[in-house]
């Protein structure tokens, strides 16, 4: 006979998901221009897609139990600056990003975040019946108030999230900025710099988070899902000093990334060239974009991503303006910028879907 389950349930489980993804345009006709997720809609290099069908060609084997050949092409990838020890590898950003949750945060322990921020940080850490702490981002120029993330401290606090560039903002924390913040933060706290968006960064006083992994606990948060286009694959990494790295990747199961995936991922680690390529199309593009926005009075954010922050009065109606044409946007209220929209870069086609049907909607709203 069944029993009441509630004396024995984590009290902190069991509230499902908030996060949906970005709009997929499911039960839209017509063409879907998907500017909702910050892919690269150009897709992978060509030699992945050289290399995919050989790839599934393999797929009746086992792959690599411990990622083993991927963290040596990291290795190689970064130049020998990281050892293959260094890196922790996983099935997305995501999944790393809750490996190290996962690794670290117990009920009641802390993660300070900047809000607005990437939603998962929140969801993550709740699932681990941890406290987010939300730092707001200072009004309107969206930079990190050192400050208060540093005063946000208290002795549960075992993660700090720094996002470079930031999602949803675009905005990103300056070498000197980082700098103050590690002369200052307490040395038994673990820092996550997500760097998943910085190819894309044009900014000379960017800096990568291995400037900071050898006298600090810093992890470096990638993924392959943005610039390298291999979101559908769902593969990610991070790095961070040798014994934090074996620490974190004793919470993951073996064989957890596929044959597939591992092989593309690898192939696209031989193409940097082509990132290279998509940092510069991405930049025309969003230099594109800027320039229409202006000549439509909308304001937006100057970003070091592949997206836009943008604010309009009524982003509502222009959301559903846009998916009425077919242009899919994300709305921001859920990374805590109510009255924000995101807009990915894309290709020119469907930038310019998107000024057009914003064209449209703004002559029946004179006000922007
Ligand atoms: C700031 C940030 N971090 C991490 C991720 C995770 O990316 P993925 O799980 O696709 O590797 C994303 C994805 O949108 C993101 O925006």
């Amino acid at each position: 006979m069944k029993q009441d389950l509630t004396h024995i349930l984590k009290s902190y489980l069991g509230a499902g998901s908030a996060y949906k993804g970005g709009s997929t345009g499911t039960g839209l006709e017509g063409k879907i221009h998907k500017l909702s997720s910050n892919e690269n809609p150009w897709g992978p290099s060509p030699k992945v897609k050289e290399a995919l069908p050989w790839l599934l060609d393999e797929v009746h084997r086992y792959p690599d139990a411990h990622d083993g050949r991927l963290r040596d092409a990291l290795s190689v990838f970064y130049g020998g600056k990281m050892q293959a020890e260094q890196f922790i590898t996983g099935n997305s950003g995501s999944e790393i990003l809750e490996m190290i949750m996962r690794a670290f945060l117990s009920e009641g322990d802390e993660c300070i975040v900047c809000k607005p921020g990437f939603i998962p940080y929140w969801e993550f850490s709740a699932k681990f019946g941890a406290k987010i702490v939300a730092v707001p981002l200072i009004e309107d120029t969206f930079e990190v108030d050192l400050d208060s993330i540093l005063s946000a401290i208290t002795d549960r606090t075992r993660l700090i999230i720094l996002a470079n560039p930031n999602n949803p903002t675009g905005t990103i924390i300056k070498r000197e900025i980082l700098q103050q913040y590690f002369a200052k933060v307490p040395g038994d706290i673990i820092t996550i710099i997500d760097e998943v968006y910085n190819h894309y960064v044009d900014d000379q006083d960017y800096s990568h988070a291995w400037e900071f992994i050898d006298d600090h606990h810093v992890i470096g948060l990638n993924s392959f899902s943005k610039a390298f286009g291999l979101a559908g694959l769902r593969v990610g990494f991070a790095y961070c000093g040798q014994d934090l790295a074996q620490y974190v990747s004793s919470v993951k199961r073996i064989f957890v990334l596929n044959k597939v995936s591992l092989g593309a991922a690898m192939t696209a680690l031989t193409d940097p060239l082509y990132l290279q390529t998509i940092r510069e199309k991405t930049q025309i593009e969003k230099r594109w974009l800027y320039n229409r926005l202006d000549e439509l009075n909308v304001k937006y954010w100057k970003s070091e991503a592949n997206f836009v922050m943008i604010k309009v009065e009524d982003p509502g109606s222009l959301l559903d303006a846009l998916a009425l044409e077919g242009v899919l946007l994300r709305p921001l209220a859920g990374f805590g910028a109510p009255g924000h929209l995101r807009v990915s870069i894309g290709t020119r086609e469907s930038n310019q879907a998107f000024i057009d049907a914003t064209r449209k909607w703004a002559k029946k709203h004179p006000s922007v």
